[in-house]
């Protein structure tokens, strides 16, 4: 069995057919996850007794997998204001919310970011959501998850950037919308197909889209004021 197919079984074992389903439009996506999970993971190594990780967008769980499969010293906080999306996770994770490893919150995240103290937290993670966020909201959200940061404390993001080659960028998605259209009609999945498209012109909209030199330079600003660390491995 490859790495790959272990965390399939081990996926699609806790998190069902959606997992299934997002694995077949956007297998990036869910290998996405597991980097994540990965990249707490490697810290988790170098770090000493439990630690905080808050995550934002949790949505049905994948990502949150991942995290608590890497390492056994997280305490994590989930947090996501879609209902529809964190009750799915609260019933595939709900092994770990019994054991106390997983907390979840309903909040917004710049709301639930704001209620965390200072300093208090050794890693934020995320994949998938800063993306869907307003460009000044996503600001807001970034200097407050390195105000949460404890000194030394990590920010790992997997998520969907805009290449800064435009037309690259463009053919990336010409691609995309193809693979869509042919694994959901294939499985006469058309009602998934329309929300998938209908969201991409959100994700590639002017207010939405994370150019990558920008997004990084917003990091980088925000870091310059602040001691703390993050990860930047494009897919
Ligand atoms: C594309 S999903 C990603 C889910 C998960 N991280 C994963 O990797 O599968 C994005 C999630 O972010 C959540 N979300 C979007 N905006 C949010 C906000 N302002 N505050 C909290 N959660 C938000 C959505 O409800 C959704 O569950």
């Amino acid at each position: 069995m490859t790495d790959t197919s272990k965390y399939d079984a081990l996926f699609s074992g806790v998190i069902g057919q959606d997992y299934e389903l997002l694995n077949l439009i956007c297998p990036l996506s869910t290998q996405m996850s597991q980097r994540v999970g990965a990249s707490a993971g490697e810290y988790a190594m170098q770090a000493n007794g439990n630690l905080t990780v808050v995550e934002l967008g949790g949505g049905t769980g994948i990502t949150t997998l991942a995290l608590l499969t890497a390492s056994d010293s997280f305490n994590i906080l989930s947090i996501d204001n879609e209902p529809v999306m964190q009750d799915q996770a609260k019933k595939h994770l709900h092994k770990w919310a019994q054991e106390g490893k997983l907390a979840f919150c309903d909040d917004d995240a710049l709301t639930a970011l704001k209620n965390l103290p200072t300093d208090s937290v050794d890693i934020v993670a995320s994949a998938y959501t800063l993306h869907n966020f307003l460009d000044t909201y996503r600001k807001e959200v970034i200097n407050e998850i390195f105000r949460i940061l404890k000194p030394g404390g990590q920010f790992i993001n997997g998520d969907r950037y805009g290449l800064d080659d435009i037309s690259e960028h463009t053919r990336i998605i010409q691609e995309e919308v193809s693979r869509y259209f042919k694994v959901l009609i294939h499985i006469n999945k058309l009602d998934v197909l329309e929300h998938w498209i209908v969201h991409l012109f959100s994700d590639e909209s002017e207010n939405h889209v994370m150019r990558e030199s920008v997004a990084l330079k917003q990091l980088r600003e925000t870091l310059a004021t602040d001691w703390k660390s993050m990860r930047w491995s494009p897919l």
